[in-house]
């Protein structure tokens, strides 16, 4: 009995970690600037996520991929469950354009602040992340 409950702990314990650490090991051994998630593309978004999508694609797709789906040895996804609102709220989009950020989920080093976006500017294409977050389920 005793030696069924250990192993049953060990199991939800591993269950935990594995669904807590998503560290990104499943990127090894990819070629670089290669797709790191597969998403699904709405066939609408507001008008404020369209204008976020243009902003996305010229001051964050070169790094974090074209629909945020990472690049393989450059960025990782922005759709992904660590990214999801209730992990990163939208004042983390807001910290890290600002800011940059230091690598601490993943191994790709560093993201610089990025220049010439308002607030409002980093806002729609934060809308624009939460509706192809949404659309893939994560929320
Ligand atoms: C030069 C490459 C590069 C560019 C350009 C870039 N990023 Fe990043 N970004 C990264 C890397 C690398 C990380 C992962 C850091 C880590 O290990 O957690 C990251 C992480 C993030 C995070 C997570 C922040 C956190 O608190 O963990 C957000 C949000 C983000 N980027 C948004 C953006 C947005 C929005 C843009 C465009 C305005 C952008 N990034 C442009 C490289 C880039």
């Amino acid at each position: 009995m005793r030696l069924i409950l250990t192993a049953l702990i060990i199991f939800i314990v591993g269950v935990i970690l594995y669904t807590v650490l998503p560290m990104g090991t499943d990127t090894v051994n990819a070629e670089e600037g290669t797709p790191i998630v597969a998403v699904q593309i709405p066939t609408e978004l507001s008008e404020i996520a369209m204008i976020g999508k243009r902003g996305f694609d010229t001051k964050c797709s070169s790094c974090h991929g074209e629909n945020a789906v990472g690049k393989n040895g450059v960025a990782p996804p922005l759709i992904h469950k660590i990214y999801e609102p209730s992990h990163h709220g939208d004042e983390s989009f807001q910290r890290a354009v600002a800011m940059g950020v230091r690598a601490h989920h993943w191994k790709f080093g560093n993201m610089p602040a990025i220049d010439g976006l308002t607030r409002a500017d980093v806002k729609a294409i934060t809308e624009y992340v939460r509706e192809l977050q949404r659309y893939n389920n994560i929320d």
